[in-house]
């Protein structure tokens, strides 16, 4: 029987799925995910690992839970916890859940734009704060989307639903992704042009690293006074000291972000003093259906694995080839 280590309770949709089929499965029950040192415990002998976004997975990881390892699952789109190189150097398949999550993504990311461009979070602890005294003509006044510049980075799923939402809105787009092509009457533009023409810029690029710190001191320091910073990719994108000292300075006007660095991000960090940013802990893809779609996308991939057959969602198919 396949010895299978699933690091965390996902939903039963999935886990269902993966049942059926090998009833002996084990999962780490608690909240907080298994340590490296528990990980490799509990996965030590396994056939089929399936592991999500907060569990790093290296090279050293699958050696040590062993040769006989034939596939890795990962519950997540993005696969940056996991070194596809070393995975795909043992033939190991790796696989993920893209799709499913776009919409949820996308909705997460207008709503976050949405939330910086009016002050939601902060004009709720205005009111909680016992500070609504009147109707006042100049009180939190926002910024306006209707006639506005969108900037994607980053032209895949994700980032034309957004620009497909910002349609709606009677909103300009440009995007900046040198490998997409166009879609939802969005304009492709080099990076600096994007930067200086966009009310709002919203980050849709993988981490890698080449993308590490993307957004610095440089990239701020070109964005309109008045924009707005939206990143639901991954907070490593993101240098958040240069990122705070642009918001504390008004250098730009607001930031959101899903996802920081490292997560979940320090109750001392100086960016939660600010009024001009919006954190909210990684719940880009946290809708119930989609985590069941991903559940579900996860097992199929963990189960096509363990039988030799090729993964749905496969992020190196290179190991086919050998
Ligand atoms: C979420 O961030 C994911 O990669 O699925």
């Amino acid at each position: 029987m396949d010895k299978i280590f699933i690091t965390r309770l996902i939903p039963e949709f999935g886990l269902d799925r993966v049942r059926e089929s090998f009833p002996t499965l084990d999962v780490w029950e608690e909240e907080l995910p298994p340590s490296r040192e528990m990980l490799i415990e509990r996965a030590r002998g396994a056939d089929g690992l399936l592991c999500l976004l907060t569990d790093k997975i290296d090279g050293e990881v699958m050696d040590a839970i062993g040769k006989q390892l034939k596939v890795i699952s990962s519950m997540s789109v993005g696969v940056d916890h996991i070194d596809v190189a070393a995975a795909t150097a043992r033939g190991i398949p790796v696989g993920n859940t893209p799709g499913v999550l776009t919409d949820a993504t996308a909705d997460q990311a207008f709503a976050l734009m949405l939330s910086a461009a009016r002050r939601v979070t902060e004009s709720e602890r205005f009111l909680r704060a016992g500070k609504w005294v009147t109707w006042q003509p100049s009180l939190l006044l926002g910024a306006d989307f209707a006639g506005a510049t969108l900037g994607v980075i980053g032209f895949g799923r994700i980032g034309q639903a957004v620009a497909k939402r910002a349609q709606g809105f009677d909103m300009r787009v440009l995007y900046h992704d040198p490998t997409a092509s166009p879609a939802h009457n969005a304009q492709p533009v080099d990076l600096d042009t994007l930067l200086r023409e966009s009310d709002f810029v919203s980050v849709h690029v993988p981490l890698t690293a080449q993308t590490k710190h993307f957004v610095n001191a440089e990239f701020l320091s070109k964005m309109k006074s008045n924009a707005v910073l939206v990143n639901t990719a991954r907070g490593g994108v993101l240098d958040q000291t240069a990122l705070y000292i642009a918001l504390r300075s008004n250098r730009i006007f607001a930031a959101a972000l899903d996802v920081t660095d490292p997560e979940p991000l320090p109750m001392d960090s100086p960016l939660l003093e600010l009024e001009n940013c919006i954190i909210v802990p990684h719940l880009g893809s946290a809708s119930k259906k989609t985590r069941d779609m991903m559940s579900l996308l996860a097992a199929q991939n963990l189960i096509a694995g363990l039988k030799g057959e090729r993964l749905p969602n496969c992020i190196n198919p290179e190991v086919y080839k050998s």
